[in-house]
């Protein structure tokens, strides 16, 4: 057995909870990411001496010591630019995301890519089992890490492990197209828990496993040759729901929402997206649909705009640039055909936000559209629902998001079929206020029983129970 750290909790992820920043002498420094996931873990790691490790976010830094940050002890991953391109660029982001995603896009093969994804995969076992206290939990994030648990099982059998996926994991016939399909099973079994978004992917991941690693398997355990049992289950994760609803209610969000709708040029109704600059994320197909509905004479540029925020993400990967232009072009072409002076069609802003912006953003629109033609969760459905406590707002999601199974009430449209879309866009801009009002009160109950603690105690609980004899209690 290696040696063994101090951790009780671990969590190993692709990126730190943490971004790094330069002060204004121009020394370097790190600030807390937003992300839910952090203030989730944040009072069971302190409860329990967690660490956290994961890569800064940048190329190189092989030589960053694990630091203290805001009371969380963390463990950095250097990957070097030729890691970057292969293992998160290459093998992650233009293979893995892809084909996760219903082959969306079309996924890359490279041997040299997944060789790559070996190798890193394994810095990052070696670094948490190297912090891991002798039987520790250890909980693995996502995609990025399959082979982790596998790792770590061969250098630290005494440890109980945990791994979530957070984006779907795709029907048999698709994953069935990776050439590595089973070392990347093998490598997920090596965890006591696996938890995906939805039932049905936990249940593919059982029958993939039966048909293609050959193990027994009954219900949602498998049973390993070694006697060791693995258990999948869906564990649909959330946000920090009072968190934003308590931004939602601030005065300067409120100040801030009134200042975005006079800026739009106080419109009857304002339109929302916020995603990612992702292909899954439907943004062309919506924005379309928007337009039309001006050029059919529904209603015109004075009643309604579209607000479309698109943050930047993985600029280098060459999809990502060709969609990047699509938007642009359809944007300056829509604008162009049906806007007026001081008045476009679409208000499209390629930039990143904080929390307090994306408050108000919710708060100002009143419709919000989320349409991806296939996502993990979209967190950005449940922000929305948990900023509009005046119960108002109307949600337009689509059905292949995660998020639909538990948002019943929002108007759930198919993101391949733009008249679908046309009609969802146009009822949810009608919609009376009563029927408003029921569809919010119901999404908001949702999303307060179930915030991102829940689901944080949820899987950790169903961890501790994978291996009763093990014994070690996670918090104090
Ligand atoms: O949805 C999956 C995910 O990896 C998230 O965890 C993350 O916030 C997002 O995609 C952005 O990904 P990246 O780390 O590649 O910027």
């Amino acid at each position: 057995m290696a040696r063994t750290g101090t951790a009780d909790l671990v969590i190993v992820a692709n990126r730190l909870p943490v971004d790094r920043t330069t002060n204004p002498d121009g020394s370097r420094g790190w600030r807390r990411s937003p992300g839910g996931l952090v203030s989730a873990l944040e009072p069971v790691m302190r409860a329990g001496d967690g660490a956290w490790i994961g890569w800064p976010g940048v190329a190189g830094h092989d030589d960053l010591e694990p630091f203290v940050e805001d009371g969380m002890q963390l463990v950095p991953v250097g990957l070097s630019a030729e890691e970057v391109e292969e293992f998160y660029e290459g093998f992650s982001n233009s293979t893995l995301w892809p084909l996760y995603h219903d082959v969306v896009a079309k996924p890359e093969f490279h041997r040299e890519w997944f060789d790559s994804y070996v190798k890193v995969n394994e810095r990052f076992a070696a670094a948490a089992a190297e912090v891991a206290s002798e039987n520790a939990t250890v909980w693995v994030q996502d995609y990025q890490l399959q082979l982790v648990p596998r790792m770590l099982r061969d250098l630290r059998p005494d440890l109980r492990i945990g791994f979530y996926l957070h984006i779907p994991f795709p029907p048999s016939e698709l994953f069935q197209q990776l050439p590595w399909r089973r070392q990347v099973l093998e490598g997920l079994l090596g965890a006591d828990l696996v938890g995906f978004q939805l039932p049905a992917a936990a249940q593919n991941f059982i029958r993939l496993v039966r048909q293609r690693v050959g193990h027994k398997t009954h219900r949602d355990t498998v049973y390993l040759p070694d006697g060791r049992t693995v258990k999948a289950a869906a564990f649909p994760i959330s946000i920090d729901t009072a968190g934003f609803e308590e931004l939602a209610r601030s005065e300067s969000v409120e100040r801030r929402a009134r200042a975005i709708r006079e800026a739009l040029g106080n419109p009857a109704k304002i339109f929302l997206g916020i995603d990612r600059l992702d292909y899954t994320k439907g943004i062309y197909a919506r924005l379309r649909a928007f337009s039309e509905l001006i050029a059919d004479g529904h209603f015109g540029v004075e009643d309604a705009v579209f607000v479309q925020v698109a943050t930047p993400s993985r600029e280098r990967v060459e999809q990502y640039r060709i969609l990047r232009d699509e938007i642009d072009r359809l944007v300056g072409r829509i604008n162009g055909d049906l806007g007026r002076i001081g008045r476009p069609a679409i208000s499209y802003l390629h930039s990143s936000y904080p929390r307090e912006e994306m408050a108000a953003l919710y708060r100002a629109a009143d419709v919000m559209v989320v349409t991806p033609y296939r996502d993990g969760m979209n967190l950005v459905a449940k922000e929305y629902v948990a900023c509009r406590f005046d119960n108002d707002g109307a949600l337009v999601l689509s059905e292949f998001a995660g998020a639909a199974e538990e948002l019943r009430q929002a108007w759930l449209v198919n993101p391949y079929d733009i008249n679908g879309m046309k009609q969802a866009l146009l009822a949810a801009y009608e919609a009376d206020p009563k029927d408003l009002n029921r569809r919010m009160k119901a999404m908001r109950r949702t999303v307060r029983e179930k915030d991102v603690a829940f689901w944080a105690d949820h899987f950790l609980e169903e961890l501790s129970a994978t291996r009763p004899e093990h014994g070690k209690p996670l918090r104090p």
